[in-house]
């Protein structure tokens, strides 16, 4: 079918889209959301809607798993997040993290665990932590044929060496990311998340990079904004970094629906008739 819609937000390609669809965007200027996805429900309702690329981020750690962060995740317990990501979408352009510990220790180790992922998964490419330390291993995986989204600013999987949460980017810092920015683009990564950067240094780094800046934490200017679903959707405990926004409140709809089947089934009314086989 004849591509209808050049717009990667919500547009009618009955294809799946592809890195040369972002970088396609990028010249254009237009803007496109990214959301976090871990299983088919999430990915059938996100791909619909058109969300353009879904991240099978490893903050399943902390929104699957019960970790208290990402860095225990494991490969093993990303793909089958990642599969089912990839069956249950037809457009977007499908991400998986490589999690911590998995890609750090060779740029070897980096290509043989994304071309792992690639194969048992079907994503289109994987996303990896760091500045100019992780760019051996963006080149390596790129070298072998893989799309990498590299991820730097705050590296959730580097929080005890970070010190915590805490915004990237501000006063000396600032030239370091636009340093690590540009040092990824020349490796061959094909587009940037940026989380928790200062938003002057982010507007800076995404003028000046040729491919997508996704900010997380680092303010309107960047090409893209990502949100974990969970986040966006209302489902958290309250307890949300203040760069969220809830735009739904799925924590509520979800308390009122098991409170009312569960009074239902303690007062007889359900399986009411309709429900019944005879
Ligand atoms: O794992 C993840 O969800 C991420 C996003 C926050 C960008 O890396």
């Amino acid at each position: 079918m004849a591509d209808t819609s050049s717009a990667l937000y919500g547009g009618e390609r009955q294809r799946r889209l592809t890195v040369l669809d972002l970088r396609a965007a990028k010249e254009r200027g237009e803007r496109w959301p990214m959301l976090t996805s871990y299983d088919m429900y999430t990915a059938g309702i996100f791909d619909a809607a058109g969300i353009p690329v879904l991240l099978v981020g490893d903050s399943a750690g902390n929104n699957v798993y019960a970790y208290p962060d990402t860095v225990p995740v494991t490969l093993d317990e990303m793909i089958p997040l990642a599969r089912a990501v990839v069956r249950s979408t037809s457009r977007a352009l499908v991400v998986c993290d490589l999690p911590f510990g998995s890609y750090e220790v060779t740029p070897e180790q980096a290509m043989t665990t994304s071309i792992r992922v690639l194969k048992e998964t079907g994503v289109q490419a994987v996303k990896l932590e760091g500045g100019r330390t992780a760019i051996d291993a963006v080149r390596r995986i790129v070298d072998a044929g893989i799309p990498v989204m590299a991820h730097t600013g705050f590296t959730p999987q580097r929080v005890n060496t970070i010190g915590g949460y805490r915004v990237q980017g501000r006063g000396d810092q600032a030239d370091e990311l636009i340093a690590d920015a540009e040092a990824l683009e020349a490796a061959g990564a094909f587009a940037i998340v940026l989380e928790m950067v200062a938003a002057d240094v982010a507007a800076e780094i995404t003028k000046r990079l040729s491919i997508p800046v996704v900010g997380i934490g680092a303010g309107p200017h960047c090409d893209a904004q990502v949100l974990v679903w969970q986040d966006m959707a209302g489902f958290g405990d309250g307890s949300t970094p203040r760069f969220v926004k809830a735009f739904g409140d799925l924590r509520t709809a979800l308390v009122d629906a098991t409170k009312a089947f569960g009074d239902d089934v303690v007062a007889g009314r359900f399986p009411a008739e309709e429900h019944t086989y005879h």
